[in-house]
C-alpha cells in the first residue's frame, strides 16, 4: 500500500518522487501509469483495448472514461479547477459519510470529506478479460475522526473496460452500529440536456429539493426544462439516459443502492459556479447511484455495505 500526499505542501521534487515511487509499484506498463496533473493533483491514466480511463487520488475520483471509438461518457468541466482539498467539477465524486449538508454541523463539508482527501492505492491488476482494476484505500486520520468518529474501512475499487464498474465499500471496523449516506455522483456526457430523457424511474416517489422538498411522483420519463435536483426513492432499477444527440444510450445498473440523485443545475447556478460557466449544464447530467434521505444505510460491527455501479453503452 502506498499513500500520496498531494498538494501545496509539497515541493515539486517531493512529487515527482512520489510519481516515481508510485509508478515503481503499481504501473503496469501499456496499461496504467500514474502522472502529476495541474495543482499538484496525481491521476492514475488507464488504457487497454477496450477502454481508457482518468482517475485522481484525490477524492478517488473517477475524471474520466471513454470505451474504444466512442464519444467520453463521463463528463469533466471545460473550466474544471484543479487544486489540492477541492473536488473536481465533473468525473465521479465520491460522497461519503454524508450525501449533501451534514444533518448537523453546518460547517463540516458538504456531501462528505472523501471527495476531498488524498486516497492510498491499494492494487493494481490487469484482468484476462483485458479490462484494469485500481483499488484505493482512504486512511483515516485525526483530521477525518474529527468529523466521523466510526472506526471503519472505506475502500473504491475501479474497473475499466468497455464497460466501467465501481464499488464503494464502507466496513464498520468498530463495536457500534454507524448509518451512512452517500453517493457515486456521475457526471454523464452528453448531447444537450434539452434533448436527453431519464427512463427507468416512471411512477418512483421523488423528493424534489427545487420545490422545498416536496414529494412527488415521476410520470414518464424524466425530461428538462429547468433545474433538476430531485432524490428518487427507487427500487434500485436500471436507469437510462436516452441520448437522441449522440445516438445513444449510458446504461446504469446499482447494486445496495434505493435511490437515484437527478441533477442539472441549469442556467442561473451553472453561471454562479466558477469551476463551470454559463453553458456548460447543457452538456452534463448527474445520474447518481445514492443511498440518500429515506435509504440510508446502518452497518452493524463487523459489516460491510457496498455500493455498485456499472455503465455501459447501447447504441440508440
Ligand atoms: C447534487 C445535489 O448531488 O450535488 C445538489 O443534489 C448539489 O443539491 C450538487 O448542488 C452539487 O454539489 P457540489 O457540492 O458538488 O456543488
Amino acid at each position: 500500500m502506498f499513500e500520496a500526499a498531494t498538494g501545496d505542501d509539497m515541493s515539486s521534487e517531493t512529487l515527482d518522487n512520489v510519481v516515481e515511487e508510485l509508478n515503481e509499484c503499481f504501473a503496469i506498463p501499456g496499461r496504467i501509469a500514474f502522472h502529476e496533473a495541474a495543482g499538484g493533483l496525481i491521476v492514475a491514466e488507464i488504457g487497454n483495448q477496450q477502454a481508457t480511463a482518468r482517475i485522481a487520488l484525490q477524492g478517488a475520483q473517477v475524471l474520466g472514461w471513454t470505451p474504444k471509438d466512442q464519444q467520453p461518457v463521463i463528463w469533466e468541466s471545460p473550466a474544471a479547477i484543479y487544486t489540492a482539498g477541492k473536488s473536481v467539477r465533473g468525473g465521479v465524486p465520491v460522497c461519503w459519510p454524508w450525501f449533501g449538508p451534514h444533518a448537523t454541523e453546518s460547517d463540516f463539508p458538504a456531501h462528505g470529506f472523501a471527495r476531498n482527501l488524498d486516497w492510498e492505492v491499494v492494487q493494481t491488476q490487469q484482468l484476462p478479460d483485458d479490462t484494469t482494476t485500481l483499488s484505493l484505500r482512504l486512511p483515516q486520520t485525526d483530521e477525518t475522526r474529527r468529523w466521523w468518529p466510526h472506526a471503519s474501512e472505506l475502500l473504491l475499487l475501479v474497473n475499466v473496460g468497455e464497460r466501467l464498474q465501481i464499488d464503494l465499500l464502507t466496513r464498520n471496523t468498530g463495536s457500534e452500529i454507524f448509518t451512512v449516506t452517500q453517493a457515486l455522483h456521475t457526471y454523464f456526457a452528453i448531447s444537450d440536456v434539452r434533448e436527453v430523457s431519464v427512463l427507468g424511474l416512471e411512477d418512483q416517489p421523488y423528493i424534489d429539493k427545487v420545490d422545498g422538498g416536496a414529494r412527488r411522483v415521476q410520470s414518464g420519463p424524466v425530461t428538462f426544462d429547468g433545474e433538476t435536483d430531485r432524490i428518487y426513492l427507487d427500487q434500485g432499477c436500471k436507469v437510462e439516459i436516452d441520448d437522441p444527440g449522440l445516438q445513444r444510450r449510458i446504461c446504469i445498473s446499482r447494486d445496495g443502492s434505493h435511490s437515484t440523485v437527478v441533477w442539472n443545475p441549469w442556467t442561473e447556478k451553472s453561471a454562479a459556479m466558477a469551476d463551470m460557466g454559463p453553458d456548460a449544464y447543457l452538456g452534463m447530467l448527474c445520474v447518481e447511484a445514492t443511498n440518500a434521505a429515506d435509504d440510508a444505510v446502518s452497518i452493524a460491527p463487523g459489516d460491510e455495505h457496498r455500493l455498485q455501479v456499472l455503465y455501459w453503452l447501447e447504441s440508440l
